[in-house]
């Protein structure tokens, strides 16, 4: 099994193809197929569905964040199930979801065979819109389990249940995409210098940020746009990579 490597295309024939019980985490953050509660909302393109006009800066749409919320649990299964033959016995989950899919997430993780642990917080801080007479919708959650017992002498220390990190716009490059620094803080959950998977790797984040503190990674991405912004990330940090040069050439 290759690490280091970036895989262009859909995750569920390429997680197929990896070996059993050969990563140390999976740390993801899928389409949450949100955005609205009835199918007309859910079917918008993301572009529409999550950013505001003030923040739009020409980012690519992305697939997969269609489905109704049957086909979203059951296709959520699928690939978590897959996810689970993948993962060594013991290692840690980490799912991004939003609060409309927060139910259905911990439903796929358990559903899947992983054994539900927890929800730590993403605080996005007082930088998100505002709405009077509203709470303001700051958080986003990151469910989180195991695949089994989980031992407690895995060489990961005590890790905060909430992670406050405003979005910086030079580290955006993607519509939903995620700071690197809250993917540094939940990578943490993973063995030290263990492989860390994530099959929606969008702008590469999970995988600059485990680059960036020593783990090995491995990552797929559908889109060919996000598979090339991630790779340019990546060899910014002198991640060299010959088979994903001779991809892009
Ligand atoms: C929520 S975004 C991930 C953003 C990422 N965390 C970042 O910081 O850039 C989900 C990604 O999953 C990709 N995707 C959707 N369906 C997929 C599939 N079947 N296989 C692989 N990737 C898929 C989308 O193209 C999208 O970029």
């Amino acid at each position: 099994m290759e690490v280091n490597k970036l895989h262009q295309g859909d995750c569920l024939p390429f997680l197929e193809s990896l070996p059993s019980e050969s990563i140390d985490a999976l740390i993801t953050d899928p389409p949450y197929a949100s955005g609205g509660l009835h199918i007309g909302a859910r079917q918008a393109s993301t572009t529409t569905k999550y950013v505001q006009g003030s923040t739009k800066r020409g980012f690519h749409d992305f697939a997969g964040d269609h489905r109704d919320q049957r086909s979203h649990l059951r296709w959520s299964i699928l690939w978590l199930s897959e996810c689970w033959r993948l993962l060594k016995p013991g290692a840690p989950v980490c799912l991004f979801t939003d609060w409309r899919q927060l139910p259905t997430t911990t439903d796929a993780l358990q559903a899947a065979g992983f054994s539900w642990r927890g929800i730590a917080v993403w605080d996005k801080t007082e930088g998100t819109r505002p709405v009077m007479g509203r709470f303001r919708a700051q958080c986003e959650y990151i469910v989180w389990g195991s695949k089994g017992n989980m031992p407690l002498d895995r060489g990961v220390g005590v890790l905060p249940g909430a992670i406050r990190q405003v979005v910086k716009t030079a580290d955006k490059h993607h519509i939903t995409g995620k700071p690197v620094e809250v993917m540094r803080q939940v990578n943490r959950i993973c063995a030290p210098s263990g492989i860390i998977l994530d099959p929606f790797a969008g702008s590469g984040s999970t995988l600059v940020a485990a680059a960036m503190d020593g783990y090995q990674w491995i990552g797929c991405e559908l889109s060919p746009h996000y598979r090339d912004v991630a790779n340019t990330r990546l060899a910014a940090l002198n991640y060299t990579n010959r088979d994903n040069r001779k991809e892009r050439s």
